[in-house]
């Protein structure tokens, strides 16, 4: 039984990282192509509600049964990375009894191969089509709201936790949906400010048949006799909390709490660079350690200025104005040289040691991660790698495309 669990852990360790996204790195399914769409409008800028209300009356009953998840419509890192290679997903609604005030929520997909069977229960709220799937923490709560269904072929159903908002499309069979059910996904994701970047279709082939009792997680199972360690227990019960965050609602990569502008200010050296984009692809063997000075405006912005030395004696320079957003410790600018929006978050920050900073570039719809390691000094230590590495991992970096720099010497200040 330990050897089971042993490997299910390992597996729903990696699971986590995938699903916390609802995406999968390794996986080799193609997306489904995408249909022909309409040219991207510019957002609106319209403030995401409280929580969306069904758009008419659900009934419960009549949404049981089988789901295919065609496309999420989701802010989420990894699945900005890992978007083309989701996984085949199906849901299975089932009710224990008309008067139960739960539905019972089987989720197929597959990792690595394998296909996986997730259990979650969703309580019924006094709203019909209301939802909530309860977390660890009330705060940790998913609200689900149906949208919008015909019971028959499509259902648009909302995903909010902590603020943030999934929009999920599902279908009744693996076949194409109508062209205008596509169109109004699309013209609602919009609204919420999911342009087509944020739109991931799945597949609509090879889901999951049966799936073995080794390879189903449950809260239920969780609570069973047979994990006696307590510190196991949590490992387990922390998986499932990233499991069922993953299976509903995509979380952001939040900023660290409490961030200091002042005391992020100062000289940093950048250590440690991971993105799987191609132009990084192809110069990482010649990337080596460079500076960054950041000045803290009196705005409560944030000036950047990197320098790195050039093998010819020559110093690369780059400077950004990062503008402070409503979130403290997430920044956006716009990049000149690189013709890209980017949306920066100092994601785990100890000030006189090292700074974790994940970026979000975006240029002409399609966005891709950079995360880079930011050190007092110019070496930075096993345990720092490891946690740069492992954070990259998460969010969807390519091993091969996390990379601890070799040292170099300063450009001058200017
Ligand atoms: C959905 O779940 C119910 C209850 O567990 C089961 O009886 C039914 O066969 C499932 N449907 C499919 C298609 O797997």
């Amino acid at each position: 039984m330990a050897g089971v669990w042993r490997c299910t852990l390992a597996v729903v360790a990696l699971m986590c990282v995938c699903l916390l996204d609802s995406a999968d790195a390794v996986g080799g399914a193609k997306s489904r192509p995408r249909p022909q769409r309409r040219p991207p409008k510019k957002p609106k800028v319209e403030p995401i509600g409280p929580t969306a209300s069904p758009a008419q009356n659900i009934d419960i009953e009549r949404m049981t049964g089988i789901w295919y998840l065609l496309t999420a419509a989701s802010k989420c890192s990894y699945l900005i990375n890992h978007g083309t290679k989701v996984e085949p997903t199906v849901m299975n609604f089932t009710r224990s009894s008309a008067s139960d005030e739960t539905l019972f929520v089987r989720t197929k997909t597959r990792h690595n191969h394998q296909c996986w069977e997730i259990v979650q229960v969703y309580y019924l709220t006094p709203t019909p089509g209301q939802l909530l799937l309860k977390g660890a923490r009330p705060e940790q709560n998913t609200e689900i709201v149906i949208w919008d269904t015909d019971y028959e072929s499509y259902a648009i159903v909302y995903y909010q936790k902590l603020g943030k908002i999934t929009i999920k499309l599902f279908s009744r069979s693996v076949d194409d949906l109508s062209e205008p059910v596509l169109t109004k996904f699309e013209e609602h994701a919009e609204k919420q400010n999911f342009g087509l970047a944020y739109l991931f279709p799945f597949p609509t082939y090879s889901h999951c048949g049966t799936v073995d009792q080794n390879h189903v997680i449950s809260k239920l199972k969780l609570q069973g006799p047979e994990h006696k360690g307590e510190a196991m227990r949590n490992t387990l019960l922390k998986m499932m909390v990233a499991l069922m965050c993953a299976l509903a609602a995509c979380a952001d990569i939040a900023p660290v709490n409490d961030f200091d502008l002042e005391k992020m200010a100062g000289k940093w050296y950048i250590v440690g660079f991971a993105t799987n984009a191609q132009w990084f692809v192809n110069h990482k063997a010649n990337m080596k350690v460079g500076t960054a000075m950041l000045v803290a405006t009196e705005g409560g912005d944030l000036d950047l200025s990197y320098a790195n030395l050039n093998a010819d004696g020559t110093c690369w320079r780059m400077t950004h104005l990062a503008k402070k957003t409503e979130t403290p410790g997430r920044f956006t600018f716009h990049s000149q040289v690189w013709n890209n929006d980017n949306d920066m978050r100092v994601v785990d920050v100890v000030y006189d040691n090292y700074a974790l900073v994940h970026t979000v570039k975006t240029k002409e719809g399609v966005s891709e991660v950079l995360n880079k390691l930011y050190s007092r000094t110019p070496e930075a230590s096993d345990a720092l790698q490891q946690k740069f590495t492992q954070f990259s991992l998460e969010t969807g970096i390519l091993s091969d495309n996390i990379v601890i720099l070799p040292a170099n010497a300063e450009c001058p200040e200017v």
